[in-house]
């Protein structure tokens, strides 16, 4: 055997309520259940969240499917949109309570160890209607009651807590660049959204550390998943390097240094200072913040960022965006995934392990998303009915040698989780890019088999290692 990875290491896959579950039996809808409930042609083939993978209704098959396939740990997350029946008092949903109480046991009694996320942009749309979503901090303070919620009915038996998944992808995708719901281009609303979902991770980091200490668990632990890109520039020059670096500050640190630092990096506070969007705060707040930092952390990495100074243009029309201060570079040498057009640069994930290292205390962490995304594959289904993906063979090969030699230099990782362990609807992509272990292979029927890597993560799995 090449590469051994440390004992006990996480070999797991992730995926999300909103996108594995379907509607059935939902108490409210999230901003996707709206957005495709009114505006179905947004989403790839129309195919909406209804289904999904069926997860509510076949979670006992799935979960034999995901033990079958070697994971032995499984992220996913609880949808507050399910879980609550009234968001201000805090009263819950006896079906989802029952619901995901069954999840956890099947995952445990399947020797699976269960991860569960709290937010995967999934947002009630009424708490964005009533009260602005995540621009109002009444609805930081009613994401605590969900979350105490989550622990007081889970805590028991989930160990592994995360407050947000990506949460980048939420001012981003709502605020600045028009993929998910509300579809706004706000650039000062997006800075704030950065402030108080910082603050609401830490609120839920301090109420998880509060229940645990007064139920008296030892080994739970809470952390955050964050998509760490790195942003690498055209060139050495002065300017493309300083583009690169706000673009590392703005959407990694932003998240990355108050999660783990318990502080925003001051270079950016000055920055947005000057530009004159920076975020209300309160000195108790900043506290919090201070305060109550996260046990570990998830690194969602698929492919790099790549920076120049700014060339054209920026829109004046749009108002503050960050793009001021940087413009997305295609590299002409990039290796690229033509089934879904994102750069395959394994050695980020070096790169990130080592930043993780030096820079950040090396906090325990591990990849809790890293994937290859084929659009159509099931052209390359076999004879038996297989998809023969030894393209994502090769993809999650090149990735873990590059892990492992962090590792090997010290890096803090302690697992490896693929993004997804059964073809999920993902947003906007819906169906279109397919990243499973396991194929849905009629979304009709759901029929679901084996792709050929999931064959081999299993190996991969008993072996620690390949
Ligand atoms: C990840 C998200 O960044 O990308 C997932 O956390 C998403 O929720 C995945 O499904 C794949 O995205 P896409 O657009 O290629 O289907």
């Amino acid at each position: 055997m090449q590469y051994k990875f440390p004992e006990n290491f996480w070999w797991g896959a992730a995926t999300s309520g909103p996108q594995s579950e379907g509607r059935f039996n939902k108490a409210h809808r999230n901003i996707f259940d709206y957005w495709y409930d009114t505006d179905p042609d947004a989403f790839f083939d129309k195919v909406g969240p209804n289904v999904a993978s069926n997860f509510y209704n076949s979670f006992r098959e799935d979960i034999d499917l995901m033990k079958q396939v070697g994971l032995n740990s499984v992220r996913t997350a609880i949808q507050w949109s399910r879980l609550m029946k009234d968001f201000e008092t805090g009263e819950v949903d006896a079906d989802a309570v029952r619901f995901y109480n069954e999840v956890i046991d099947e995952f445990i009694a399947k020797g699976i160890r269960p991860v569960m996320n709290l937010v995967h942009f999934d947002i009630p749309v009424e708490l964005l209607h009533q009260y602005g979503g995540w621009e109002s901090k009444k609805v930081v303070d009613m994401f605590v009651i969900f979350a105490r919620k989550c622990y007081e009915l889970f805590g028991d038996r989930v160990k592994d807590w995360i407050t947000f998944n990506e949460p980048m992808v939420i001012p981003e995708g709502g605020y600045l660049y028009k993929f998910h719901y509300p579809l706004k281009v706000d650039g000062k609303a997006a800075v704030q959204i950065v402030y108080n979902i910082n603050l609401a991770s830490a609120k839920a980091v301090q109420a998880y550390h509060e229940y645990r200490d007064k139920a008296g668990i030892k080994d739970g632990r809470i952390g955050i998943v964050i998509n760490l890109t790195p942003a690498y520039p055209r060139s050495e020059s002065p300017e493309d390097v300083a583009a690169a670096h706000f673009a590392e500050i703005f959407k990694n640190n932003a998240f990355l240094d108050p999660a783990v630092k318990g502080e925003f990096p001051a270079e950016l506070v000055k920055i947005l200072t000057d530009d004159g969007v920076i975020w209300e705060s309160e000195p108790e707040e900043l506290e919090i913040i201070r305060n109550n930092t996260v046990d570990y952390l998830g690194v969602n990495y698929y492919h790099p960022a790549r920076a120049k100074a700014r060339e054209t243009e920026l829109d004046e029309s749009l108002g503050w965006l960050p793009d001021k201060h940087f413009e997305d570079y295609e590299w002409p040498e990039a290796r690229i995934n033509a089934h879904r057009g994102w750069e395959i640069y394994p050695k980020a994930i070096y790169d990130i392990a080592i930043n993780v290292r030096d820079n950040y205390g090396n906090i325990p962490w591990y990849i809790s998303e890293n994937g290859m995304g084929v659009e159509g594959e099931a052209k390359f289904r076999n004879a038996d009915g297989v998809i023969d993906d030894d393209y994502r063979i090769d993809f999650i090969k090149e990735h873990l040698e590059w892990l492992h030699k962090g590792i090997e230099e010290g890096a803090n990782c302690f697992g490896y989780h693929l993004w997804t362990p059964i073809d999920c609807w993902s947003w906007m992509n819906a169906y279109k890019n397919r990243y499973g272990l396991i194929a849905v292979d009629d979304l009709a029927t759901q029929k679901k088999t084996i792709k050929k890597s999931g064959v081999w993560f299993k190996s991969l799995s008993e072996n620690n290692g390949f």
